[in-house]
C-alpha cells in the first residue's frame, strides 16, 4: 500500500502517443492542477508502437487542448519500454487493444498496475479513436471523463490508505 505522501506516477499509453494518450497526459495535468495536487502526481505518456516515436503531437490533439488552455509543447512520442513497470504506479491503456499490447511489452501485470482508462468510469469502454473518424471532440470528452474517474478513484484510494 503507497504511503500518503509519495508521488503517484501515472503513464498513459496507446498505439502512436501522438493523439489520444497525450491528450490523456494534459488534461490529467491540467485537472490535477486545477485540484492544486501538482506536487503529488508525475503524469507522462509513451506508445505500444514504433510508428509515431520522436513527432510531435497531433494538430487535432493540439487544437482541441488549445481551446482549453492546454499546451503540449515538448511532448514527442516516446514508446514503453518494460522499465516502465517499476517507474508507474498506474499503467493506463486508451483501449483494450492498447492493454493486450502493452501486457506484452512489460511482460505480465504481476502488481495490477495496468488499466483501461475508461474502466475506472461507470460505463467502460474504450476511448473514441480519432485516427480514421478525425473527430477530436468525441475523444476529449472521453478522456476529460476518464481522467475525472481515474482522479477520483486515486484520491478515494488515498483516504482510505490513511
Ligand atoms: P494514437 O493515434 O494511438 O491515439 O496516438 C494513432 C497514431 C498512429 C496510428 C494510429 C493511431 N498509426 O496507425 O500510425
Amino acid at each position: 500500500m503507497k504511503r500518503g505522501q509519495d508521488v503517484i506516477r501515472i503513464l498513459m499509453v496507446c498505439l502512436g502517443n501522438i493523439c489520444r494518450s497525450p491528450m490523456a497526459e494534459f488534461i490529467m495535468k491540467d485537472m490535477i492542477e486545477k485540484e492544486h495536487l501538482g506536487n503529488r502526481f508525475y503524469v507522462a505518456s509513451a506508445a505500444t508502437s514504433t510508428e509515431e516515436i520522436g513527432n510531435p503531437v497531433h494538430p487535432g490533439t493540439r487544437k482541441k487542448l488549445r481551446d482549453y488552455g492546454i499546451s503540449t509543447d515538448g511532448k514527442y512520442a516516446v514508446q514503453l519500454s518494460r522499465k516502465d513497470y517499476d517507474k508507474y504506479d498506474y499503467l493506463i491503456g486508451m483501449e483494450q487493444r492498447n492493454v493486450t499490447n502493452m501486457l506484452r511489452i512489460l511482460g505480465g501485470d504481476l502488481d495490477g498496475k495496468v488499466r483501461r482508462l475508461l474502466d475506472f468510469s461507470s460505463d467502460p469502454r474504450d476511448i473514441a479513436d480519432p485516427w480514421y473518424t478525425g473527430n477530436f471532440d468525441r475523444t476529449y470528452d472521453d478522456v476529460y471523463e476518464g481522467c475525472k474517474a481515474l482522479l477520483t478513484y486515486i484520491l478515494e484510494q488515498e483516504t482510505e490508505a490513511r
